[in-house]
């Protein structure tokens, strides 16, 4: 199997004619195989794959990655909602909490779903609002990594507890009487080489020992993607051979025999099983650059814009000649830019694009910038079906009921 979905141009144009422009498409074999990846890491009876979900919430991709053994983490009651419609029991469900309102923790309480607190501020609030005594705290090992500053966690940022406030950890929990059930951490997102994360994971394993109560322990996500053709992939069989050969020795020492050891990437699970389909909608010269205009703006698809992150994009057209073209979005910025001075053939109007890696961070941070509703999602199931999995938001949707 590819590692990315692959689409011929007839396909493309007639996913594009019959569900419409743009347009979000996945490929549910590759969602499973990067599923059971992850699941092969360790073969310890405690290790539990976690989904993070933010990466995306589609209600049909979670109840696939359900069926692959993954629980979830939410971010937010909204992600909560999603997980339950998808079938996931308050147990299998992490609610990883930042700065959040003591109601939204309340929310998640009041479903039997724990709480992952991420500063002791979080945790008096907790504590004081007389929340279920078992509780988890994220801790931030000090170590970060990722794709841009934007998004590396562990070090100078604003998550976590750090090592040297665990006693006040410990100080609040003997006040409220609250117990310590799990410790999380995630240092960032997006590593092709492991190194950062198995140190991390380290630190982790150590504070654990501090912890005598602890259920589970979870080393967080980040687990990369090429996102250029050209780079290779995280080596995943080395990455469990490290991993494995730390959780068994943690696990031999630690007195919980029981203990859960979780895992909790997003964008591996479905980043590559995802091509967002647009159109061109014009080809212009603007002060020496080829301009390929089309209905793929920031509110479709943001990476780009705010990390400057780059995406490979197909053009579907039977020209092959190649030039440099500069690949825009239909929203009122001069920042709306796809990819710039990439060698692409050059579109005629009409022809459909698609940009590669789209399935995570994809839909899930669309917007209705400019007025513009969200574009639907399709699925492909591994017999080439298409199906759609959320519709086309409507224009008298974006008006908020309000005419
Ligand atoms: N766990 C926690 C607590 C997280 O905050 C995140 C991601 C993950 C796990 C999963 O990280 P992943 O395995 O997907 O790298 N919008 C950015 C990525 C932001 C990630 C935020 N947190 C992007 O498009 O690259």
């Amino acid at each position: 199997m590819a590692d990315r979905i692959t689409l011929e141009q007839e396909q493309a144009e007639e996913l594009v004619k019959k569900y419409g422009s743009p347009l979000y498409v996945y490929d549910e074999g590759i969602i499973r195989t990067r599923c059971r990846e992850v699941r092969a890491l360790s073969s310890y009876p405690g290790f539990t794959p976690n989904y993070s979900a933010k990466a995306n919430t589609n209600i049909e991709l979670l109840k696939i990655i359900k069926s692959e053994g993954f629980r979830v983490d939410a971010m937010s009651p909204g992600e909560i909602l999603a997980e339950e419609a998808a079938g996931f029991g308050p147990e299998e469900i992490l609610f990883i909490s930042n700065s959040v309102s003591v109601e939204e923790m309340q929310f998640a309480a009041d479903r039997g779903i724990m709480i992952s607190v991420d500063s002791l501020s979080q945790l008096g609030q907790y504590g004081r609002a007389g929340l279920p005594k078992k509780t988890a705290f994220r801790l931030n090992p000090g170590i970060g990594a990722g794709h841009s500053a934007k998004v590396i966690t562990g070090g100078r940022s604003k998550f976590g507890i750090e090592k040297k406030q665990l006693d006040g950890v410990q100080e609040i929990a003997a006040r409220y009487g609250l117990v310590i059930a799990g410790i999380n951490q995630h240092i960032g997102s997006l590593f092709l080489n492991s190194d950062e994360y198995l140190a991390a994971a380290e630190v982790l394993f150590e504070t654990a020992f501090e912890f005598s109560a602890l259920e589970f322990i979870d080393i967080g996500g980040g687990f990369g993607v090429p996102y250029r053709g050209t780079e290779g992939r995280l080596d995943m069989g080395a990455l469990s051979q490290k991993l494995s050969q730390k959780i068994d020795d943690f696990t031999a020492r630690h007195p919980n025999k029981n203990i859960r050891v979780m895992v909790e990437p997003g964008r591996y699970l479905v980043a590559e099983s995802g091509i967002l389909l647009g159109t061109v909608h014009s080809v212009k010269e603007n002060y020496g650059e080829t301009y390929v205009g089309t209905d793929i703006g920031f509110n479709v698809l943001m990476r780009p814009v705010l990390y400057d992150s780059w995406h490979d994009i197909l053009i579907f057209t039977t020209n092959q000649k190649t030039q440099k073209l500069t690949i825009t979005g239909n929203i009122c910025e001069s920042g709306d830019i796809l990819a710039r001075d990439r060698d692409l053939p050059l579109p005629a109007v009409g022809d459909i694009i698609g940009i590669e890696n789209a399935g995570a961070y994809g839909y899930s941070m669309a917007s209705t910038y400019n007025s513009r509703p969200r574009p639907a999602e399709v699925l492909l199931s591994p017999d080439g079906q298409d199906r759609l999995i959320r519709r086309r938001e409507s224009l008298a949707s974006l008006s908020g009921g309000m005419c």
